[in-house]
């Protein structure tokens, strides 16, 4: 892809990456991604925001064919995506300054071996004038490293954002346009990078609105060019409201966990809550992310292995854990051969779930009709729990 014009002085440069299908080695990527990065050419100076995932610097360096000066590289974000090839591109331009938040220097040194002559750290609302145009500097730690920041620049009304309101999607649009799909990319990349930090994440929201800008320029995924759409969808997910929706993880193994499963999901339909089902045995973790962001509750569902949870369980239980989501219940469910301590073992996996625990519900071998009698109490019991929340059920995903 060559360089692609958003304004007059602003070009989008960078690598969509359409084969790539896991992040971290964790997260699954349905939809590929890009690594963006953008030139800002001032009437005095030129500075290129980010650069690109090592592996496709290529891309790149065909990208700054011709372009003979770059006087600053801004690091957004230290995380190898955005910032493995900066020193390439130092090297490629000996007279240009790396410029970065305070905290980002220290990492770019550890994770870069850069030197330190080469790095100007700017404070929280500093500017760098390029002649012509301005690059304003906004501090947003924990979206989602400690360091990160974005770059406002007035005069073309565009905020750079790196990660923050990114979206793994590789597209050939340079705009969101009206790209339904959108939505569904931005709230998996919120549930799986951003969630864990939904409070501090409100402050950043706040220093963001503080600017006047039309477009958003992620580093992953198309330019937003109707930022109020993901503004307003973050506002969403990082409120504490949550809709009347049970997420429900499980693994079976003989078939008597999932009768429990298929028994309770019906149950709670009946009662009017809404249900995301999840085998993890084939579930895309990406997906369970995602069901997790606005629900109201958690039902884990496990047989029983060496007396714990099954292993698949207790991973993705530690998953839901780390990520925080603003789960207000939880529950238990599952059946076991002939002992068990599930139910305390992943108990204690969800110290971060600020959650009332709702019970559980185990049965030795096949459910009979006293299990399902206390399925059926449990799903009395998230129906009014439920009740008690004002939010209906959304969303498409
Ligand atoms: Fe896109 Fe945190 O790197």
């Amino acid at each position: 892809m060559k360089p692609r014009q958003i304004t007059q002085d602003v070009q989008w440069m960078g690598a969509v990456d359409w084969n790539r299908r896991l992040f971290d080695s964790l997260i699954p990527l349905p939809d590929g991604t890009s690594y963006n990065a953008y030139l800002v050419r001032g009437s005095e100076k030129t500075a290129l925001l980010d650069t690109v995932d090592p592996a496709m610097w290529d891309v790149l360096l065909h990208q700054l064919d011709g372009i003979e000066k770059i006087d600053y590289i801004v690091s957004h974000h230290t995380e190898q995506d955005h910032a493995g090839s900066i020193p390439t591109v130092l090297e490629m331009y000996p007279m240009a300054t790396l410029v970065c938040s305070p905290k980002a220097k220290a990492l770019l040194m550890d994770h870069l071996n850069l030197d330190e002559t080469r790095i100007k750290t700017v404070e929280d609302g500093e500017t760098i004038a390029l002649g012509n145009k301005t690059l304003r500097f906004i501090h947003t730690p924990w979206v989602h490293w400690p360091e990160t920041m974005v770059t406002f620049l007035p005069e073309d009304r565009i905020l750079f954002s790196c990660d923050f309101f990114g979206s793994h999607l590789a597209t050939t649009d340079l705009f969101v346009g009206d790209n339904p799909y959108i939505a569904e990319a931005a709230k998996r990349y919120y549930a799986e990078i951003m969630m864990p930090f939904r409070s501090t994440i409100r402050n950043n929201m706040k220093k963001v609105r503080a600017c006047e800008f039309d477009l958003i320029a992620p580093s992953h995924g198309p330019v937003y060019d109707n930022p109020e759409m993901i503004l307003s969808a973050y506002e969403d997910w990082i409120s504490d409201a949550v809709t009347n929706t049970v997420v429900l993880p499980y693994i079976s193994m003989h078939g008597s966990t999932e009768i429990m499963v298929n028994y309770l999901t019906a149950a709670l339909a009946e009662r009017g809550v809404k249900v995301h089902k999840f085998d993890l045995s084939v579930t895309d973790i990406g997906k369970l992310a995602m069901s997790l962001v606005d629900a109201a509750t958690i039902v884990i569902g496990t047989p029983t292995v060496h007396v714990g949870p099954h292993p698949i369980v207790f991973s993705a239980t530690h998953l839901a854990n780390a990520l925080r989501p603003k789960l207000k219940h939880a529950a238990i469910i599952g059946s076991y051969g002939w002992g068990t301590k599930a139910v305390e073992q992943l108990t204690s996996l969800i110290p971060n779930l600020k959650v009332e625990v709702l019970g559980a519900v185990l049965c030795k071998g096949l459910p009979k009709s006293d299990t399902l009698a206390e399925l059926d109490a449990l799903a009395d019991t998230i129906r009014d729990k439920h009740l008690l929340l004002a939010k209906p059920p959304v969303c498409a995903s």
